[in-house]
């Protein structure tokens, strides 16, 4: 199975060498864990290191809050635009159903390989109907597998239930499933990851600390990380 080198430090060991091209990744946890540096981190590489253009479609913050954070981290997406490498795509909040096709074009334009949805719990805010939303994000997964990228999709876990996505269908159509805590261990909070499932891979199957730091995330795969029970 060819892999695609996911840009976050650590990461890769657990996976079996990556994650797997084209496939779909769900990556999912609590606010703040940080799904949205995580997705970044994946195009921002992917585009500088791997050669491979890249795609952000965001319902949660605008572009402009996205490319000034990223900056922290030494990240500048205005460059990549110029370059025609990289688009963040703008919604329309009252043509929602229209984003994902807008989404496939710009992938087509700029032949993107790469492509991250954050995330799918905050489409639901424009998108009341639940069946609808679902159909949605099924035929998103289609779209994305026909294009031929690699797609991060982002979900939120709601705290104190035990679901792995905001609506429960992000985990079936997804081909792998990152998770990401963010829990009190006594006096302080630690960062702990999961590879939940990774089809055609073996992969860790244990809890693994990460950092956030001005370099992004890193993964540390030779330490295990303690959790409280679920
Ligand atoms: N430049 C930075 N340096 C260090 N940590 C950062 C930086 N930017 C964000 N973080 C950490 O990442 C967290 C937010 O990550 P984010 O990706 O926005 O979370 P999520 O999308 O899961 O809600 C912040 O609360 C902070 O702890
Ligand atoms: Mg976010």
């Amino acid at each position: 199975m060819e892999r695609v080198k996911s840009g976050i430090p650590g990461l890769d060991e657990l996976t079996g060498g990556g994650l797997p091209r084209n496939h779909l990744i769900l990556v999912t946890g609590t606010s703040g864990t940080g799904k949205t540096v995580f997705g970044t981190q994946f195009v921002y590489t992917g585009v500088k290191r791997f050669r491979e253009n890249s795609v952000y479609l965001s319902f949660e913050e605008p572009a402009e809050t996205i490319a000034e954070n990223a900056k922290g981290f030494g990240w500048d997406f205005k460059e990549l635009e110029r370059q025609g490498k990289f688009t963040f795509i703008k919604y329309d909040p009252y043509h929602i159903e229209d984003v994902f096709d807008i989404l496939e074009s710009e992938i087509r334009n700029i032949k993107a390989t790469r492509v991250v949805v954050d995330s799918i719990s905050a489409l639901g805010l424009h998108v009341r109907d639940d069946a609808e939303l679902r159909r949605m994000i099924f035929n998103l997964s289609l779209a994305l597998r026909k294009l031929s990228c690699t797609s991060i999709i982002i979900s939120e876990i709601v705290p104190g239930t035990r679901g792995l996505s905001r609506y429960g269908v992000e985990e079936f159509v997804a081909d792998g499933v990152i998770v990401l805590y963010y829990e009190r261990i006594e006096t302080s909070f630690a960062r702990t990851l999961h590879v939940w499932k990774m089809r055609g891979s073996k992969h860790s199957e244990k809890l693994h600390p990460y950092k956030i730091d001005t370099s992004g995330i890193t993964v540390y795969p030779e330490e295990e990380a303690f959790m409280k029970e679920r």
